[in-house]
């Protein structure tokens, strides 16, 4: 297999890091650029991530001894000429773009927050974009989300475009999407901004839209069958940053009820860490053609929230003897609890991705590492009240300050 220089952006987070050690591990060249505010940001609402991080400088070293090279430098891709200088000096060929503002709770506490979200997230993109406009041998991998859809009451094309008829009249345009948070919109955006460059400079683009993803480990965190603590990735589990199964996984192994906004019907399409690595590796190692605007609907399996909850609750109970309740709380989201939902996945399969780990059995090793550090979890600060109402926001505004200070 060729191996390629990847440019890996938010190479710091829960999937930037897992997929530098995947791609290392298999003899790619690793760059990755990140300016380090989730760690700022999770503390903000009392979360933190539940494995200890590393210093950027021992991730450096970890990384070299059990990886290989590796080059990470710590700056803000929205700032004029970070990526412009930086590209033209490594001149990757894959370009994966994780560096974003990230959670929909986060985005709809106040007006900065989504001001923060839009800024943060559609300025980066438009700065990737005019850095490689003029290489369309660069392939630009950009990760977006199965949230840009919505919910609609049709099937989920794989496709950056959808027949549209009017008035007896026809023609191609963008499919349509309907996001449910700020932050969302953000993605939705940035899928549009990628679409009107590649119309305009040909840029080579996978838009990626993902599912929520779940898991606390991947296969090259391992050495024989225990965990290199050290390698392990940030994990984010609450309730403003922490994806529905791993913030719910937390709550389990904190004897907490497990909480399902609503009456938990809604359902999404999940992934694990170790599928979304696998899968991003095939994207990367098999580009579109050059110039082309692909669009890959990037999950495994559909589960509602309430079933989820109970997944939790049944191996919870299995592992550690107790059943944790399960509590149905108002749902603080605008969003629909019964609906149709059927996204299109081709492009994977037709690469010849295969699924390889299953919710109902990657929740025992997220149970079980969680567990390990029930201690740390304990202590933060807010696990039960911090939450953010899509109507309302949260009150308490000034721990914005802490953004503004970076
Ligand atoms: N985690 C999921 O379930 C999930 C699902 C679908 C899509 N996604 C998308 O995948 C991407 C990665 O998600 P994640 O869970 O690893 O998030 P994460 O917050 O752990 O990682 C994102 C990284 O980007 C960095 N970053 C943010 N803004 C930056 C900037 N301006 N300059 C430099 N670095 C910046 C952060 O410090 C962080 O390390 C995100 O774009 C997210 O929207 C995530």
């Amino acid at each position: 297999m060729e191996t390629k220089k990847v440019l890996i952006l938010g190479i710091d987070g829960y999937i930037g890091w897992a997929l530098a050690l995947r791609l290392g591990k298999k003899g790619h060249e690793v760059y990755g650029i990140d300016n380090l505010i989730t760690r700022v940001q999770a503390m903000e609402v009392g979360g933190d991530s539940a494995f200890p991080l590393p210093s950027v400088e021992e991730r450096r070293n970890i990384f070299k001894e059990y990886i290989g090279p590796i080059d990470f430098i710590v700056n803000d891709i929205t700032k004029p000429y970070v990526l412009r200088d930086y590209i033209s000096k490594i001149k990757p060929d894959a370009i994966i773009h994780f560096a974003e503002q990230r959670t929909a709770p986060y985005s709809m506490i106040d007006e900065e927050h989504a001001i923060y979200t839009m800024h943060n997230n559609i300025e980066g993109t438009i700065r990737l974009i005019y850095a490689v406009k003029d290489n369309p041998e660069i392939h630009v991998l950009k990760m977006g989300t199965m949230g840009e859809y919505g919910t609609p009451n049709y099937d989920i094309p794989e496709s950056p475009y959808v027949k549209f008829e009017y008035k007896g009249k026809s023609d191609m345009v963008p499919v349509p999407k309907f996001a449910g948070s700020w932050y969302h919109w953000t993605k939705v955006h940035d899928s549009h901004n990628l679409l009107f460059a590649n119309k305009v400079w040909g840029i080579t683009i996978t838009d990626i839209n993902q599912g929520p993803v779940y898991g606390t480990r991947t296969t090259d965190m391992l050495d024989g069958d225990s965990i290199i603590e050290g390698l392990r990735t940030r994990i984010d589990v609450d309730e403003a940053w922490g994806t529905v199964v791993n913030r719910n996984a937390v709550r389990a192994v904190l004897g907490l009820p497990l909480l399902v906004y609503g009456k938990g019907g809604q359902t999404r399409g999940f992934i694990s860490l170790e599928d979304s690595v696998n899968a991003l590796e095939i994207l990367i190692n098999n580009p579109p053609k050059e110039g082309e605007f692909r669009v890959v609907n990037q999950f495994m399996e559909l589960y509602s929230v309430e079933k989820i909850a109970t997944l939790i609750a049944d191996a919870t109970e299995e592992l550690f003897g107790y059943r944790p309740k399960i509590h149905y709380v108002r749902n603080p989201r605008i969003e629909k609890e019964e609906h149709y939902y059927n996204p299109e996945r081709k492009i994977l399969p037709d690469l010849g991705y295969k699924q390889k780990r299953f919710l109902k059995d990657e929740i025992y090793s997220i149970l079980t590492d969680l567990y390990q550090y029930k201690d740390r979890l304990k202590n933060f600060s807010e696990w039960t009240n911090v939450k953010t109402d899509w109507k309302n926001g949260r009150n308490d505004k000034n721990r914005f300050d802490l953004i503004k200070e970076l």
